[in-house]
């Protein structure tokens, strides 16, 4: 069921959204070698609290942390702990707020330090893939559209995109309605629709698109260990155009 927001609902959306956003930017300054993912966690859960919100992820499907920490070929869903961060890591966070009913979600990617080229490479393909997705997010043009815009920006510049998680709509519920693959036929699927709102979230691989799940039962890793990227906003269909809900 999809569920189409109003403009003060939207609002709302934004409030949460900001806040995933300054947690990402308050994140920003603390990542450095030796710092561990854990002490990530614990900064971003305070600053959530902090601002009146609630971490969307924790105890969703009993997941035990507040942010997503995920390094080099952990692709989602690392889990925040004592591993410390090392020169050379490319580091995923991913944020979410519930705050007065509705979520807000957003994923960067990071450079600890010096990062090798190909690292470089996946870090600014990935942020411009969701660009070219975000691009395609207009009233009257369809999921599919976006879908192939993120695809094809991905695989001309030689990389592989994860086909087993996807975007997702995004409201009082984190996931809802429609599903939003990074993979796709252009001019197929939903019609976009004024008050839609979903989070886009291309993960990029620099091998094969195959992912697994460790023993956690949470990480996604690439199957072949090689590096993954990963980057992801919460947009609305305001007046027809996309609005950037977690972007500062
Ligand atoms: N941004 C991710 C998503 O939209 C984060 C979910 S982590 C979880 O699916 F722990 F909440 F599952
Ligand atoms: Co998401």
């Amino acid at each position: 069921m999809l569920i189409l927001k109003t403009k003060a609902e939207i609002e709302q959306m934004k409030v949460s959204s900001r806040i995933a956003a300054e947690v990402l930017k308050r994140i920003e300054k603390e990542i450095f070698p030796g710092i561990t993912t854990g002490e990530l966690d614990r900064i971003a859960e305070a600053f959530i609290k902090e601002r009146g919100g609630q971490p969307s992820f924790k105890g969703y499907r009993g997941y035990p942390a507040s942010i997503c920490t995920s390094l080099n070929e952990e692709v989602v869903h690392g889990i925040p702990g004592l591993r410390k961060l090392q020169e050379g890591d490319l580091l995923k966070v991913d944020v979410g707020v519930f705050k007065e009913g509705f979520h807000g979600d957003v994923t960067e990617t990071y450079a600890v330090g010096k990062i090798s080229l190909e690292a470089e490479k996946i870090k600014e393909v990935t942020k411009k893939a969701l660009c070219a997705g975000i691009d395609r997010v207009i009233e009257g043009s369809r999921i599919g559209d976006i879908s192939n815009a993120v695809q094809q920006y991905a695989e001309v510049n030689g990389f592989t995109v994860v086909r087993d998680f996807t975007g997702h709509g995004i409201g009082r519920n984190l996931h809802e309605d429609p599903q939003v693959t990074n993979f796709g036929k252009a001019g197929t699927g939903l019609r976009l629709k004024e008050g839609m709102v979903f989070c886009l979230e291309p993960m990029l691989n620099a091998g094969s698109a195959e992912v697994e799940i460790l023993n956690d039962r949470w990480t996604v890793v690439t199957k072949d260990r090689k590096l993954s990227a990963h980057f992801e906003h919460t947009i609305a269909i305001v007046d027809g155009k996309a609005e950037v809900l977690s972007r500062l």
